[in-house]
């Protein structure tokens, strides 16, 4: 009954020194880390994750924001993994993320928000495939 999510400590989440801070926050839940990579994303790797936003106004500045700089990239494991850690990011937007939560705690803009991490079962599967491909 376990599931698998991909999780990414976000550009401004490195740069700010809050990798430790989410990792924890992981661990200390229970879930497992069962791979991760620091790494910077090319373009077209960052244009595939976020397909499903290509026809948002916000998509350019979302690709040039995820490709800024190192990312940590995981795939976590446990129990209903996408809903738990959803429940550890908060909501997107920082402002409305409740406090204690890593959204809640350390951000304030919906473009700069630390964390991502995915949405349902196909997604997480998608996304781990670009992330990881020839370990899932
Ligand atoms: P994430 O969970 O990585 O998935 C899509 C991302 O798009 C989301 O987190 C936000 O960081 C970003 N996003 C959503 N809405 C906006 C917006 N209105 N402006 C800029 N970025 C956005």
């Amino acid at each position: 009954v376990s599931e698998r999510t991909l999780v990414l400590i976000k550009p401004d989440g490195v740069a700010r020194g809050l990798v430790g801070d989410v990792i924890g926050r992981i661990e200390r839940k229970g879930l497992t880390i069962v791979a991760m990579d620091l790494r910077t994303l090319d373009a077209d790797t960052a244009k595939a994750h976020y397909a499903e936003h290509s026809s948002k106004p916000f998509f350019d500045s979302l690709v040039e924001f995820i490709t800024s700089g190192p990312l940590v990239a995981m795939v976590v494991e446990g129990p209903r993994a996408i809903e738990a850690f959803r429940g550890l990011a908060g909501l997107t937007d920082p402002v409305k993320a409740a406090p204690g939560t890593i959204r809640g705690d350390h951000a304030l803009e919906i473009g700069e928000n630390i964390v991502h991490g995915s949405d349902a079962p196909e997604s997480a599967s998608r996304e781990i495939k670009i992330f990881f491909p020839d370990r899932f």
